[in-house]
């Protein structure tokens, strides 16, 4: 995904509102399953909304460094040092999603699993609202 809507405060901000409104249904039920002790349902669950996030936010997160960030920065050389924080904001998005799949591939589910679901939630919120204010507003 890149191109125009990536380029448009509102279809850019609509992707990231829709991403981050399933990813917080799915971690509600998700953590509703786990409180019931329902671990194996619990466990579909979370390779679910794992795929989720590869699928939806850190692809969004690779298009726009492959595309939108430098397109900014060759327009705007000020926003260099934005981009380099967003894109620290992407790396750690990464990593929580990484060692959430190794923590469901060597334990299961647990608790932890889902505070890293949870955490993964704030720092994509803080991250997209960073992002939304550099995007040209039209
Ligand atoms: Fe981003
Ligand atoms: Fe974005």
């Amino acid at each position: 995904m890149s191109g125009p809507a990536l380029k448009h405060t509102d279809s850019h901000s609509a992707i990231h509102e829709a991403a981050l409104h399933e990813a917080a249904e799915l971690t509600e039920l998700l953590d509703r399953l786990v409180k019931d002790e329902h671990y194996d349902k619990a466990l579909e669950v979370a390779f679910v909304v794992v795929e989720h996030w590869e699928n939806r936010t850190l692809r969004h997160a690779d298009s726009e460094e492959e595309g939108l960030y430098k397109e900014l920065v060759e327009a705007t050389p000020d926003l260099k040092e934005s981009i380099i924080e967003l894109t620290r904001d992407h790396n750690l998005l990464r990593l929580l999603v990484k060692e959430i799949r190794t923590m469901l591939n060597e334990d299961g589910i647990s608790d932890e699993v889902v505070q890293r679901f949870q955490a993964l939630i704030l720092v994509d919120q803080l991250h997209n609202q960073a992002e939304e204010k550099i995007l040209p507003h039209h």
